[in-house]
C-alpha cells in the first residue's frame, strides 16, 4: 500500500526542496535555478542544481536526481518510508495510519533494535564477572571508566551463544540477527551462532544515535586483530565514519582523521572530541563528502609508520577534491597518536595539543617528504628535488598559495623563483588541458549511454530511444498534452524497455488525474529515478514545443514500423496487432 496521493502532494509542498537542500548544501542562485557543491560526490565547482519550480534536484557531475524524498534519502542513507517520516516530521504533519506497509523498512527497524540492545548487552557483561578480561584489556590501555561509558565500549564472552540467547528472550527473530551480522547461520543450516567472541567491542553509531554496528578488537596477538560488522542493511562500511556522532557536536569546524578506534577513543580521552576514523578500510570519497559536512579542515593523524605515510599520501587527494583544507599531524615517538599521548603520560594531552599547533598543510608535509628523498647538498639532487616540488606545487589551485610556496622553496635553496615558476606554470597548463581532453571524453561518452548502467538499451538503439525519451519528458512536463499523445502512440511501440516502463506509468497516472512524479521514489529504484531526472535536466528548450513533440512521436513511429524479420519472431501478440494495424493506416 502506498500513501495518500494528496498527503504526498502535502508533504512536498510543505517540504520546499530548496529550502530542505539548504539545510545541507549552500546554495547560490544561477538564472531559474539555485547551484552548490554536490554533497553525493567530491567536487570544486558547483554542478548540483535545485529546480524550485518543479520540486528536484540533479547534479551534472555525478547523476544523481530526484525530488526532495530522493534527496533525504540519499543524504541521510535512509529508506523511502524513513524518509517521508522525516519530512513529514520536519512539516509538522501527521502521517496517515496505516498506510504503508514495507518489509524492507520493519527489517532496518529491527536490525536497529537488535544493535541497540546488542550494544547494551555488550556493555553490561563488560562490567560483570565473565567480562572481567575485557574490563581489565581496556584499563590496561588506560581507559578510564568514563570513556568507557561514553564510548558504550563492550564484552562479547567466548560462549557462542550469549547474545543470540539474550537477544531471542528479548523476541528477535534468528533471520533479523543474521540481517543484523550479529550472528552467523551455521554451515549445515541448523541454527544460529553469536559472530562476535571473545572479544572487546566498540559501537558504531550514526548522527541520528542509531547503534548501526560494531568492531571487536581480539586481546591477544591473534588475527585478525578487528573484526567489523559486514555491510547490513543499515550499514554501509564506506560511508559511515566512528565517532562523527560525537565529532559533529564538538563545536569545531576541524576534524583529526585516525586510522583506528583505539586512537580515536584516546584522542577524545586527552580532550579532542573532533577526532574520527574510517571503519578498516582505506578512506572513500563517500566520506570525504560526509566530512564536509561538518568540516573545513581535516588533519590527518595516522600510523607513522610507512602504512600509515602511504594511506596519509592517498587521503590528501580525495580530501583536496572535496573542498577540504587538509593539515597532517607528525607523530614523533610511538605508532599512533594514542601510543603517543600514552607514552608522554600525564603531559599525553597538552604534548598531542602542541603536535596539533604545528602540524604544517599537506603541501608542506608533501614537500618534506620530497626533501628526505634527495640529497640537497649537491647541484643533481637540488636539481631534482625541484623539478618534483612543482609537481607538488602545481597541484595546488590558489595563485597566493602558490606563489607562498614558490618563494619559500626557492629561499631554502636559494635559486631563482623565475625559472622555477615557469616550471610551475607549464606543468598545470598541461595538467590542464589533460583535465579538459578528459571532461570532453566524459561528456562524449555520456551523451552516447555507452557507459549507461540504467538505460542500457538507448545505446542499441540511439535514434527511437532518444526520441522515446524526449517524449516522456514532455509529457511529464505537459500533461495536458495526454490526448494528443496517446491517441498516436501506445507504449507497446517503444523500443526502449526502460523507457516504456515508465512512459506507460506516467501515462497511467495522469489518466487518473495524478500528478506523474509524486509518488516516483517510492515506484522506482533510486538509480532508475536520477536517470529519469537526468533526462530530464538536459531537456533543452527547444525540444518541449508542440512541434518537437509532433516530431517525437513520428521518429517513434517510425523506428517502430521497421521492426525486423527476426523480431517478428518474438513480439508479443499486442505489439503484433500494432504493427499491422499501423502498416494498414500507413498503406491507405
Ligand atoms: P590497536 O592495536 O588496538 O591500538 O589498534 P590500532 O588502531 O593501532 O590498529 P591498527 O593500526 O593495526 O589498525 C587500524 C584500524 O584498522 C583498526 O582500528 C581497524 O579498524 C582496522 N584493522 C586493523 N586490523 C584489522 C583486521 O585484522 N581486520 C579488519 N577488518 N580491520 C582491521
Ligand atoms: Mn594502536
Amino acid at each position: 500500500m502506498a500513501f495518500p496521493e494528496s498527503f504526498l502532494q502535502d508533504l512536498k509542498m510543505r517540504n520546499d526542496i530548496t529550502d530542505v537542500v539548504s539545510s545541507y548544501v549552500s546554495l547560490k542562485r544561477r538564472g531559474r535555478n539555485m547551484v552548490g557543491l554536490c554533497p553525493f560526490h567530491g567536487e570544486k565547482t558547483p554542478s548540483f542544481n535545485v529546480y524550485t519550480e518543479n520540486g528536484s534536484f540533479y547534479c551534472f557531475g555525478c547523476g544523481a536526481g530526484g525530488d526532495v524524498i530522493t534527496f533525504i534519502m540519499k543524504i541521510e542513507n535512509l529508506d523511502y518510508l524513513e524518509a517521508v517520516k522525516l519530512l513529514a516530521q520536519r512539516a509538522g504533519l501527521e502521517i496517515p495510519q496505516d498506510s504503508y506497509d514495507d518489509s524492507m523498512s520493519r527489517l532496518r527497524t529491527r536490525v536497529l533494535e537488535a544493535n541497540r540492545e546488542a550494544a547494551r548487552f555488550y556493555y553490561d557483561s563488560l562490567y560483570s564477572p565473565q567480562g572481567r578480561s575485557g574490563l581489565d584489556y581496556f584499563h590496561s590501555r588506560m581507559l578510564s571508566d568514563k570513556t568507557i561509558r561514553r564510548f558504550g565500549l563492550g564484552f562479547a564472552d567466548d560462549n557462542w551463544s550469549s547474545l543470540c540467547n539474550h537477544l531471542r528472550q528479548k523476541g528477535f527473530k534468528d533471520h533479523e540477527l543474521v540481517a543484523a551480522n550479529l550472528a552467523s547461520q551455521r554451515r549445515n543450516g541448523n541454527g544460529i551462532y553469536d559472530r562476535f567472541t571473545n572479544r572487546v567491542m566498540f559501537p558504531i553509531i550514526d548522527l541520528r544515535g542509531n547503534v548501526i554496528a560494531f568492531g571487536g578488537r581480539i586481546m591477544t596477538d591473534q588475527k585478525p586483530k578487528y573484526l567489523n560488522t559486514s555491510d547490513t542493511p543499515v550499514f554501509k562500511k564506506s560511508a559511515n565514519l566512528f565517532s562523527l556522532n560525537n565529532a559533529k557536536n564538538s563545536g569545531s569546524r576541524t576534524l583529526l582523521l585516525c586510522e583506528g578506534y583505539m586512537d580515536v577513543i584516546a584522542v577524545n580521552q586527552a580532550g579532542f572530541h573532533n577526532a574520527v576514523a574510517t571503519l578498516g578500510t582505506a578512506l572513500t570519497s563517500e566520506q570525504a563528502v560526509l566530512m564536509k559536512r561538518y568540516a573545513d579542515e581535516i588533519i590527518i593523524c595516522y600510523d607513522a609508520d610507512e602504512a600509515g605515510q602511504k594511506a596519509t599520501a592517498r587521503a590528501i587527494p580525495i580530501l583536496r577534491n572535496s573542498g577540504l583544507n587538509v593539515k597532517v599531524l607528525t607523530i614523533p615517538s610511538g605508532k599512533d597518536p594514542d601510543e603517543f599521548i600514552k607514552s608522554k603520560g600525564k603531559d599525553g594531552p597538552a604534548a598531542f595539543g602542541a603536535l596539533i599547533d604545528k602540524c604544517g598543510n599537506d603541501v608542506e608535509y608533501r614537500l618534506q617528504k620530497l626533501k628526505q628523498n634527495y640529497n640537497l647538498e649537491f647541484t643533481e639532487g637540488k636539481v631534482a628535488f625541484l623539478q618534483d616540488a612543482a609537481k607538488v606545487i602545481a597541484t595546488i589551485s590558489s595563485p597566493i598559495e602558490r606563489d607562498v610556496y614558490s618563494s619559500k622553496v626557492c629561499n631554502e635553496l636559494k635559486v631563482d623563483k623565475n625559472a622555477f615558476v615557469q616550471q610551475i606554470n607549464s606543468i598545470s597548463r598541461k595538467s590542464n588541458r589533460e583535465n579538459a581532453k578528459k571532461q570532453a571524453r566524459q561528456i562524449q561518452t555520456d551523451l552516447s549511454g555507452r557507459n549507461d548502467k540504467i538505460n542500457t538499451e538507448h545505446r542499441q538503439k540511439p535514434r527511437s530511444s532518444s526520441a522515446e525519451e524526449a517524449l516522456l519528458v514532455y509529457l511529464i512536463n505537459n500533461p495536458d498534452a495526454y490526448s494528443e499523445i496517446s491517441s498516436h502512440i501506445a507504449p507497446s511501440q517503444f523500443q526502449n524497455s526502460f523507457i516504456r516502463r515508465y512512459f506507460e506509468y506516467v501515462l497511467n497516472r495522469i489518466q487518473n488525474g495524478l500528478d506523474p512524479l509524486t509518488n516516483i521514489a517510492a515506484d522506482f529504484s533510486a538509480d532508475e529515478v536520477s536517470k529519469l531526472y537526468q533526462l530530464m535536466s538536459q531537456a533543452i528548450p527547444a525540444a518541449s514545443t508542440p512541434d518537437a513533440m509532433r516530431e517525437y512521436i513520428k521518429v517513434i513511429n517510425e523506428e517502430s514500423s521497421k521492426l525486423k524479420k527476426e523480431d517478428l519472431d518474438n513480439i508479443s501478440d499486442n505489439q503484433l496487432m500494432d504493427y499491422l494495424e499501423r502498416i494498414r493506416k500507413s498503406k491507405q
